[in-house]
């Protein structure tokens, strides 16, 4: 996500009084198909990334706070021929994520990949940041992805295969004027995902961090033009980054193929950071 100053208004959901679902997991389906998780995947990157993985053959269990958008990702993923579900769920509410994962994975016998993906800003410059700003992105951003890894380990170890991937930012490898939260936050992602994979590479389970730089989703669709243009310039392939761009990183590092491949930040920015 891009700095964005002024801070943005902090839109902080109500929580759902009880959980909105689509259908129960089918058991049967899911034999021979991987259960994957993604959280934010009601727009942005985590619905590219939902829609990939379903597209490469995984069931995909889809959360966010709104049950409409999920709802009709689960139709589009459905229509293109894969399977798909979803849950509503703030997941910085104490341990609501990590009760939920239990839960999905005691029900679907499994749980093969994970991809902690939601995430927010609350951006200002250091000396005005108030201590609620800099809590509330630490909670979404970083204390829940531990929550997950934390509730994932179980049932990946069960299975003897996992795929965790956290969906940080370059601001987490290089810092960012006016995002000392979020820098944070993601930086912190790096530390908690590079010792998730010490733990626990030796049960078939990899965890990576996919960094994006300047990537058009709903935030930077409302950027002015001038703006746009200056970023560009900082961009070595003169592009912002689109979703699919994002989706397709996960989606290698999420397979069976990248077995190798854990503990590592892959940045994907255009070379933004270079
Ligand atoms: P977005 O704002 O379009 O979507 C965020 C998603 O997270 C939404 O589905 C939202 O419902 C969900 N979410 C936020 N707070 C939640 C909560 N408390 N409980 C449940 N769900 C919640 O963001 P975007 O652009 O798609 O970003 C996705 C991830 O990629 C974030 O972690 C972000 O930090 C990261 N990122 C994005 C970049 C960009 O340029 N778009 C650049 C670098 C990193």
């Amino acid at each position: 996500m891009i700095c964005t100053i002024p801070a943005r208004a902090a839109h902080r959901c109500n929580p759902p009084r009880q959980r909105e679902a689509s259908h129960p997991i089918r058991r049967s389906l899911l034999i021979e198909t991987r259960l994957a998780i993604v959280t934010g995947a009601s727009r942005g990157l985590g619905r590219s990334i939902a829609s990939r993985l379903a597209a490469d053959g995984m069931h995909v269990m889809a959360i966010a706070r709104s049950a409409d958008p999920l709802q009709s990702l689960v139709e589009e993923i459905t229509a293109a021929g894969g399977t798909a579900e979803f849950r509503v769920c703030d997941i910085g509410e104490a341990n609501a994520l990590g009760e939920l994962i239990e839960e999905i994975s005691e029900t679907a016998g499994r749980l093969d990949v994970l991809v902690n993906n939601a995430g927010i800003t609350r951006d200002g410059l250091l000396m005005r940041m108030s201590d609620e700003d800099f809590d509330d992105v630490v909670n979404v951003n970083l204390r829940s992805t531990f929550v997950a890894c934390r509730a994932a380990a179980r049932p990946m170890m069960k299975g003897r295969y996992g795929r965790i991937v956290n969906i940080g930012s370059v601001s987490g490898v290089t810092g960012n004027p006016g995002q000392a939260n979020y820098a944070a936050a993601k930086a912190g992602m790096i530390g908690l995902t590079k010792t998730v994979a010490k733990e626990l590479g030796g049960k078939g389970i990899t965890a990576n961090v996919v960094a994006p730089g300047f990537i058009k989703t709903d935030m930077t669709e409302a950027m002015v033009p001038l703006l746009e243009q200056e970023m560009v310039k900082r961009i070595s392939t003169r592009r912002l980054g689109e979703p699919s761009d994002i989706s397709a990183a996960v989606a290698f590092l999420a397979s069976e193929e990248a077995s190798y491949v854990t503990g590592q930040v892959l940045v994907v920015d255009g070379g933004l950071a270079l």
